[in-house]
């Protein structure tokens, strides 16, 4: 693994961020991206530190092998506090699976949330069959770890070239987490949603795909067989909730060989 140097960090740094969360703001670094918490201010002493090589680096431990998580590869601390002042990590391609929509919504504020919805559904529900295996395969990797999915909007990407998926923004916390969290990972919840016999069914085929990469795949342990009653909310269709449902019971529980 070749690291950042400090010049790139700086200059990664000082273009505008490509994501900001509840917790970090991320920069594009080129090959990795850079990670800040909140709690950092990136100001003249951080700089400095920064190029004075003050920090402490503090390599992570792969524990995902080749799977791409975009879990930190490394760490830069605080030398007198330990905290982590900021972690480099794995560089995910692709655009949010899903978006935080929350009440109260113009009209337009929904019309438009619509539009964007359908067009990532798009993408999704035209994913290979192949990718939503990989999600799965994904999810049984993790119960296997001290790893888990942290099921909120913003922590999945899918890359719209390969149709790829990438769970990001892991917690360090063993808490088994299930199919449906992959739904809440997939698909946005939009308040009151109107009928719209598009969005209906796209959602349905991506549910589709979703069971048949459950059911090919099988689960790893009993924990990812507990059915998730916010999914069901999530689902706005009925026909997808249905597939949901029934196809939710019939997963097979096998242990997962890699
Ligand atoms: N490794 C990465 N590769 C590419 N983009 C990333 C990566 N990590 C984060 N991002 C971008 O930054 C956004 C916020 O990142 P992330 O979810 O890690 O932050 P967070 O503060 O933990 O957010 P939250 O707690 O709200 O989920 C992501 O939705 C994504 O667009
Ligand atoms: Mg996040």
């Amino acid at each position: 693994m070749k690291l950042l140097n400090k010049s790139e960090i700086l200059s990664a740094l000082s273009k505008h961020p490509i994501g900001r969360g509840t917790e970090a703001t991320t920069y594009d670094a080129g090959r990795y991206v850079v990670r800040v918490p909140h709690t950092v201010k990136i100001d003249k002493a951080f700089r400095e530190n920064l190029s004075n090589g003050t920090y402490n680096y503090q390599k992570v431990d792969n524990i995902h092998g080749r799977r791409n998580f975009g879990q930190p590869l490394y760490n830069l601390t605080d030398p007198m506090s330990g905290t982590v002042m900021l972690s480099v990590c794995k560089k995910v391609d692709g655009i949010t699976t899903n978006d935080l929509v929350e009440e109260p919504l113009t009209t337009k504020q929904k019309s438009d949330a619509m539009a964007v919805a359908i067009e990532k559904m798009r993408i999704m529900a035209s994913a290979p069959q192949k990718s939503y295996r990989r999600l799965v395969d994904d999810l049984n990797h993790l119960a296997g770890t001290n790893f888990t999915i942290d099921p909120c909007e913003g922590n999945m990407l899918i890359n719209p070239t390969t149709g790829r998926f990438y769970i990001i923004d892991l917690r360090p916390v063993k808490n088994v987490r299930n199919v449906g969290d992959l739904i809440l990972l997939l698909l946005t919840d939009i308040p009151d949603m109107p009928d719209n016999a598009e969005y209906f069914e796209l959602e349905q085929k991506i549910v589709n795909k979703l069971m048949r990469a459950a059911q090919s795949c099988g689960l790893s342990v009993p924990e990812q067989l507990k059915l998730k009653p916010r999914a069901l909310e999530v689902i706005k269709s009925e026909a997808a909730r249905q597939l949901y449902k029934n196809n939710y019971q019939n997963i097979a529980l096998h242990t997962h060989s890699k």
